[in-house]
């Protein structure tokens, strides 16, 4: 499905960039080589970045202690 229409953006591809690092649409977009145009999609994409940000398992850190 399109997440962005003014730059032809699927949410996998946003999902894809999330997962390699991505933590911002603009970081999103730039790592898909574009950027913002109308920003009605902000919004929309912020919210895939932060699900696949909770969907990471976090580390445990009383493993490293
Ligand atoms: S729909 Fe994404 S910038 Fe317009």
């Amino acid at each position: 499905m399109i997440a962005c229409v003014c730059n032809a953006i699927t949410e996998d591809e946003v999902r894809a960039v999330a997962q390699k690092g991505a933590r911002t649409t603009e970081q999103a977009y730039a790592a898909l080589g574009c950027e913002p145009q109308c920003g009605s999609c902000l919004c929309y994409t912020q919210e895939l970045i932060d699900e696949e940000l909770k969907a990471r398992p976090r580390p445990n850190l009383r493993a490293v202690a």
